[in-house]
């Protein structure tokens, strides 16, 4: 008989939340409860399933094949950067989606975790904010990138004002490496929760896209505070941001 899944939160260790952020339980009586609540969730959900059954990584993968299907993000032989890409969900499904394995276009990635290999895709273990490491994605990338994808979240500290400080955080450094390397015309798709502070880097990209808007997939909870912002039409020549090629 096959093993029950382990109780996430209930071993003292950090799991990963649905929103995709690390949390560390609390060592308090309302632990139990809430993850059974999360077990409960996870062996409901159609989108767990089915990522499982698809052979995805991750039910990030069903998010952004939603987003993908209804905006056409990723065209065939394009080239694409993937910030947060562990445990590689929107690698795997990216790479389908440009043709990696047939040789065509171009992805990499990087995560401050440890993410399997994609065949054809370039991984990098560390940290965005690392210079170092900015520069040695654009090297892997070989040119300009036609989509950079953002599914970063920051570990949550349970204050929630904190924890969106964070995120938005990332959104920034995400902006900022997009504003870099996005070929005039170019994607940029962000993970974003709504809170407030996201509002400077939204009045960014309003200026430096032609089109900017939220997408929140079926896959991601109603109930989660994570939503996606899809920057279409990158104006290239109006960004102030140094460029890095
Ligand atoms: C929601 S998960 C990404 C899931 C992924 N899109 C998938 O499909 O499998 C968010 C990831 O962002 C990563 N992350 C957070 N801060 C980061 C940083 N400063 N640099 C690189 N990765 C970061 C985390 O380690 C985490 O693995």
């Amino acid at each position: 008989m096959a093993k029950p899944p382990k109780p996430k939160g209930n071993s003292g260790r950090s799991y990963r939340s649905d929103a995709g952020v690390t949390k560390t339980p609390k060592k308090s009586r309302g632990r139990t409860e809430s993850s059974r609540r999360w077990i409960q969730r996870q062996l409901n959900d159609p989108f767990v399933a089915e990522a499982k059954s698809r052979g995805f990584r991750s039910r990030a993968a069903l998010k952004l094949e939603q987003m993908d299907q209804k905006h056409n993000i990723l065209t065939h032989n394009a080239a694409v950067l993937d910030l947060g890409c562990a445990p590689g969900g929107w690698l795997q499904y990216a790479s389908q989606k440009i043709g990696l394995t047939a040789g065509h276009g171009r992805l990499v990635g990087i995560d401050l975790l440890d993410t399997d290999p994609v065949a054809g895709a370039d991984i990098l273990k560390g940290d965005i904010n690392d210079d170092a490491m900015m520069h040695e994605l654009i090297r892997l990338l070989g040119g300009k990138a036609d989509v950079v994808l953002s599914d970063m979240a920051a570990d949550t500290t349970g204050h929630r004002p904190t924890d969106h400080l964070r995120t938005t955080a990332l959104l920034d450094i995400a902006l900022d490496m997009a504003c870099r390397v996005l070929t005039p015309g170019g994607v940029f798709l962000a993970k974003c929760f709504r809170g407030g502070a996201e509002k400077d880097a939204l009045d960014l990209m309003r200026r430096d896209f032609a089109v900017v808007r939220h997408v929140k997939p079926a896959a991601s909870r109603a109930e989660s505070v994570e939503s996606y912002v899809l920057a279409t039409g990158f104006r290239g020549e109006n960004s102030d941001g140094e460029r890095l090629i």
